[in-house]
């Protein structure tokens, strides 16, 4: 079979998780970055036009009760947590990543106030680090941040928190958050995930997984635009116990009583801080439409037989081109992007940006390409891999090179 045929027979086989017509893309345009910008669903535009005509336009400060803006961080939160395995009522839309994360870290540790450590992966993403780190220097705590293989080492009963990534930005590996989870459970620690990479690409069960916290975007997979809210869960067990730190009139639980003193909600809402942004906050809450009626483990497969397809594709014709394969590809444990190395990282993401392939760049010299399943097929990767070939084989590259002033 030929590479076309091969990605025939993938996108065949999974057209029953394939939204292509869903989302408004240019159609000379193979996007494969929605690890990191979803792309735009047309029920996300209709979603925001709605908010802007009819809700704001002519609703005006009526639609904070008669178009349900005070309830909204609620109501898109029960529809990540439909995607996640989240009890009903114990996630919320709120902030970015990095405050959730930092609410939840400050909320766990404070649950184990007397204990002195927090321990996470030493090649976590830099915002959940920089948290960790300040976080640590406010409660005088001592930060564990070591290589995955060394979890077990460090683990112990003085450790407050477990915090990791559940999927690697670099090398979309996956690590095993089931047993992670149990493991620091073991010794008394709390966990909060970070599921920036996983929420809408993997199959989750955070309910059965006993998860205490976790935190993820709104804007890669789930496809809620540039900056939309960001989410978080608490677990059933800690809400009305944990407390996060800043104490704003959402979370409180009568923020229209207007009184002196701060009475937390009860609810997931206590991690709530300030106004909710409604426009990007109906971006999202349109986008989640997308995945009505789609089986999270599905999808998962379909971007995984993307995945393999690539890697295959990688071996035949890009390793000789002087590509290194840096993402995981083991199927069992992996997310949905995938990763190559170049000595010209930089320079090939811009050549093939100006073909209509948009992947993106990491430092030092990593391309990286989401495989979004519910846009992207197997054709997606074949165009990717003819394109990287058609670059390094024609002059197109050393042309582009001597312009690049980054080789
Ligand atoms: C794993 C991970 N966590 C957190 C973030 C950052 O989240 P935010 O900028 O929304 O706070 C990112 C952004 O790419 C990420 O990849």
């Amino acid at each position: 079979m030929d590479w076309s045929q091969r990605a025939a027979a993938i996108d065949g086989a999974f057209s029953d998780v394939t939204r292509r017509e869903a989302f408004d893309i240019p159609a000379d345009v193979c996007y494969l970055d929605g690890n990191s910008l979803g792309a735009l669903p047309t029920a996300a535009r209709l979603a925001v036009g709605q908010a802007l005509d009819e809700e704001w336009g002519r609703g005006l400060i009526r639609s904070w009760n008669t178009a349900d803006w005070l309830q909204l961080p609620r109501l898109t939160g029960d529809r990540i947590g439909a995607l996640i395995g989240a009890e009903p009522g114990s996630v919320i839309v709120a902030d970015s990543t990095s405050l959730n994360l930092y609410k939840l870290l400050h909320a766990a540790a404070q649950v184990n106030k007397h204990r002195h450590a927090i321990v996470t992966d030493i090649d976590n993403f830099p915002t959940d680090l920089y948290i960790v780190d300040r976080l640590a220097k406010q409660r005088g705590l001592e930060v564990r941040d070591v290589r995955r293989a060394d979890f077990a080492d460090v683990l112990d009963d003085d450790v407050a928190v477990l915090t990791l990534t559940h999927v690697d930005y670099r090398t979309s590996e996956m690590v095993d958050l089931q047993a992670l989870t149990r493991a620091a459970h073991e010794v008394g620690a709390l966990v909060v995930w970070d599921l920036a990479h996983s929420a809408g690409a993997v199959p989750l069960d955070l309910a059965a997984a006993n998860v205490d916290f976790a935190v993820g975007c709104g804007y890669k997979f789930l496809n809620g635009g540039p900056g939309a809210p960001a989410f978080l869960y608490v677990a059933p067990r800690h809400i009305g116990v944990a407390r996060q730190p800043i104490e704003g009139w959402h979370g409180h639980s009568q923020p229209f009583a207007f009184e002196r003193e701060y009475r937390p909600a009860m609810d997931v809402s206590q991690f709530l801080i300030g106004t909710p942004p409604i426009l990007g906050m109906r971006a999202l809450w349109g986008a989640l439409e997308v995945f009505d009626g789609i089986d999270m483990t599905r999808l998962h497969n379909k971007s995984l037989s993307m995945a393999r397809l690539f890697h295959e594709l990688a071996e035949e014709a890009l390793v000789s081109r002087g590509f290194g394969i840096y993402s995981h590809r083991d199927s069992a444990a992996r997310g949905s992007h995938v990763a190559l190395t170049h000595a010209h990282g930089y320079a090939l993401v811009q050549a093939l940006i100006k073909r209509g392939v948009i992947g993106d760049f990491r430092r030092p010299n990593i391309l990286r390409f989401g495989f979004a399943p519910l846009y992207n097929s197997a054709a997606d990767v074949v165009r990717l891999v003819e394109n990287l070939v058609d670059i390094i084989d024609h002059d197109a590259f050393d042309r582009m090179l001597r312009e690049s002033a980054v080789v």
